[in-house]
């Protein structure tokens, strides 16, 4: 009984963050970000973007600049969207 609970919670869980992953994949095609980018683009390199801090700023500059209209939550959904797609850094909390 509580094995299918927990089934139940993990399968949720993972639903969730889909759903979330779809959403901030909209804002990102609908701010066109990949009219100057592409996914070479998106990756770590040394004593540029490389922790999930500057890949955040990164996003920010870009998203002001191109004047996403997005509210800073969904530029946190859009940051964490291309960190598991891309980047893969480890989220540090902040202290
Ligand atoms: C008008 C062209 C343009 C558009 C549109 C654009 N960007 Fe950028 N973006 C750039 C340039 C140029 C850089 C490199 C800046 C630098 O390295 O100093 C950059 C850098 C980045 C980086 C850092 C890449 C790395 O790993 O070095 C990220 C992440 C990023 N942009 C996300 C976005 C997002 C999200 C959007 C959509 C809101 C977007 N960009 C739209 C031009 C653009």
């Amino acid at each position: 009984m509580h094995f299918k609970l927990l089934l139940l919670s993990i399968l949720f869980l993972n639903i969730s963050l889909f759903a979330k992953h779809e959403d901030a994949q909209e804002l990102f095609t609908d701010a066109d970000c990949m009219s100057c980018h592409n996914s070479k683009d998106f990756a770590k390199r040394q004593n540029k973007v490389n922790s999930f801090k500057k890949l955040h700023k990164a996003v920010n500059a870009c998203r002001f600049a191109n004047e996403a209209q997005w509210f800073d939550d969904e530029s946190l959904d859009v940051t964490n969207y291309l960190n598991d797609k891309y980047y893969r850094f480890k989220i540090v909390p902040e202290k």
